[in-house]
């Protein structure tokens, strides 16, 4: 803890905060100095956006005390925390997908004239002020429901901005970034710092904290561990303090034994909803006991080979072989029924329904099947039983979070139930999207090692990322999609970051 002092933009002292029985947050102290670019480091549910939507004034402590700018301060709700000028750009964007992006900028805190009439051209006026100046790109004539999700994060920047805020917090900001969009976000950033800004950035992202930050605060399991300057630390040493142990930041998994084909995917031809043909001609065969990945920036196909394979899209010509039967053009029982399972990108939408409880979203798929269900009732026991085993096997916590809604757990938490639930499915193929977005090193550990498990195992596993560390570092064979083709494929002891890299850009191989 630091001495009170007008030095600092903000300081958190002894933060405690219960969620009924559950201490989340003990004793928690942050110190952050005025336009500096601090970060905060520690596991999924680990209590960083609690702590931070107790600046922002979305709960307040229970214990603890609030300075800014070296004056004790009471926040309470989130219009007094934008009054004092902090403002936050959350892990889930809360826009409103009609309006355009100037809309929602001005919403919530319109310039009025005399009349109370409100003045869209002031408004628009000083966003642009905004932009300029910090060097953004956006259009403010857009509908929001047409924006990226990196555009999207811009948006909700410049409302923070537009409100006046000398705090900026971004809670995982990089979570559902590409790799260009990072780096324009960093960019961002600096340019804030430049004009005196103090940014709190919340990332699990190691490389990202030693890129930008020059202060780091990690806690752990609710607990103040650590304060340090970044330039003092090495990835390695900042990933353990935030797990409290030794940690592989590299996969570790022996030669492969590849089997026959499980998999295989024959001159497919698929079009987007505007009848684009977006997938082309694309052929993979995956053997067992290896694991395929598939690299490539957002946008060059995936989605729609994704949702052919699942069934929820027509191919217009092309075979999807599993276990030598044609499954293309039938439905996602039909898949799901040939032992497939899927990890989605987004667990929200497709993953599990966020309002139910935890152990009814592990029994999702299988409720109507014995043993769950007997003469059509569901048999609350043996859901249980199962659910039970599920949080124990891998680990999520709260370990007693059965009956909670599985929106109070936290991303990784989420995760590791939404494959523990598709592991238990038995598959001789898995697919992976992006299994690892937003979560933190510890969590994408026991995540990798998952997936090298049913590899092992001789099962067939698809690993669908855009993180291109991820794809060299977990698989045995790479491949790149660009524009819908097949532009490369290595065997992993071939494949570079430089080598792949280029062709995910479009560039050619050699
Ligand atoms: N509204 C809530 N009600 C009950 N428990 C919550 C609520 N919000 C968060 N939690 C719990 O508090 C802990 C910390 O969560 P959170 O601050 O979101 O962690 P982090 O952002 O570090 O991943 C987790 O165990 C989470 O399940
Ligand atoms: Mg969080």
């Amino acid at each position: 803890m630091q001495g009170v002092s007008k030095d600092y933009a903000v300081q958190m002292h002894g933060i405690t905060k219960y969620f009924g029985p559950l201490r989340v947050l003990d004793d928690v102290n942050l110190d952050i100095k005025k336009g500096e670019i601090h970060a905060i480091l520690g596991e999924n549910g680990a209590g960083k956006s609690t702590l931070m939507n107790i600046l922002y004034g979305m709960y307040n402590p229970d214990y603890g005390k609030i300075y800014l700018n070296g004056q004790e301060t009471y926040i309470g709700k989130p219009s007094a925390a934008i009054s004092q000028g902090i403002g936050m750009v959350h892990q889930h964007f809360m826009l409103v997908d009609k309006f355009t992006v100037l809309q929602n900028i001005v919403l919530g805190n319109e310039t009025t004239d005399f009349f109370g009439v409100l003045n869209m051209r002031k408004a628009r006026k000083k966003v642009i002020e905004i932009i300029k100046k910090y060097g953004m790109k956006v259009d403010l004539k857009e509908k929001v429901k047409n924006l990226s999700v990196g555009m999207q994060q811009k948006v909700e920047i410049l409302k923070a901005l537009y409100r006046g805020a000398e705090v900026l917090i971004l809670d995982e900001p990089t979570a559902v970034l590409t790799p260009m969009e990072v780096d324009e976000l960093l960019e961002t950033m600096q340019n804030l710092k430049k004009d005196g800004k103090t940014i709190i950035i919340i990332t699990h992202k190691l490389k990202e904290i030693k890129k930008s930050a020059e202060t780091c605060t990690i806690i752990r399991k609710g607990q103040f561990i650590d304060r340090v300057n970044v330039a003092d630390e090495t990835e390695q040493s900042l990933a353990e303090k935030m797990v409290g142990r030794q940690i592989k930041l590299f996969v570790d998994k022996k030669e492969m034994t590849p089997g026959d084909t499980i998999f295989e995917i024959q001159n497919l031809s698929v079009r987007c909803e505007r009848g684009i043909e977006t997938v082309k001609n694309l052929s993979m065969k995956i053997r067992g006991g290896e694991i395929y990945g598939l690299a490539g920036i957002e946008g060059n196909g995936q989605t729609e080979l994704l949702q052919c394979i699942l069934g929820r899209r027509y191919a217009d010509s092309g075979k999807i072989i599993m276990h030598g039967k044609e499954i293309q053009n039938t439905n996602t029982r039909n898949v799901l029924d040939s032992k497939i399972s899927f990890i989605h990108a987004d667990r929200h939408k497709y993953g599990c329904i966020l309002d139910m409880s935890v152990a009814d979203n592990v029994i999702m798929e299988k409720y109507r099947e014995k043993p769950f269900s007997v003469n059509g009732f569901l048999n609350h026991e043996e859901r249980d039983k199962f659910t039970k085993q599920i949080i124990e096997t891998y680990d999520v916590r709260p370990a007693k979070c059965r009956h909670q809604k599985i929106r109070n757990l936290s991303g990784g938490n989420q995760q590791k139930l939404v494959i523990g639930r598709e592991i238990a499915n038995n598959p001789d193929l898995l697919i992976a999207v992006q299994p690892t977005r937003g979560l933190d090193v510890g969590a994408i550990e026991f995540v990798h090692r998952m997936l090298v498990n049913l590899r092992d195992q001789g099962k067939a596993v698809l690993l669908i990322s855009l993180e291109l560390d991820e794809i060299l570092n977990l698989s045995d064979k790479i491949a790149v999609i660009y524009g819908g083709e097949i532009v490369g494929e290595f065997d992993q002891k071939e494949a570079d970051e430089h080598k792949v890299g280029l062709l995910m850009a479009g560039g050619k191989g050699e």
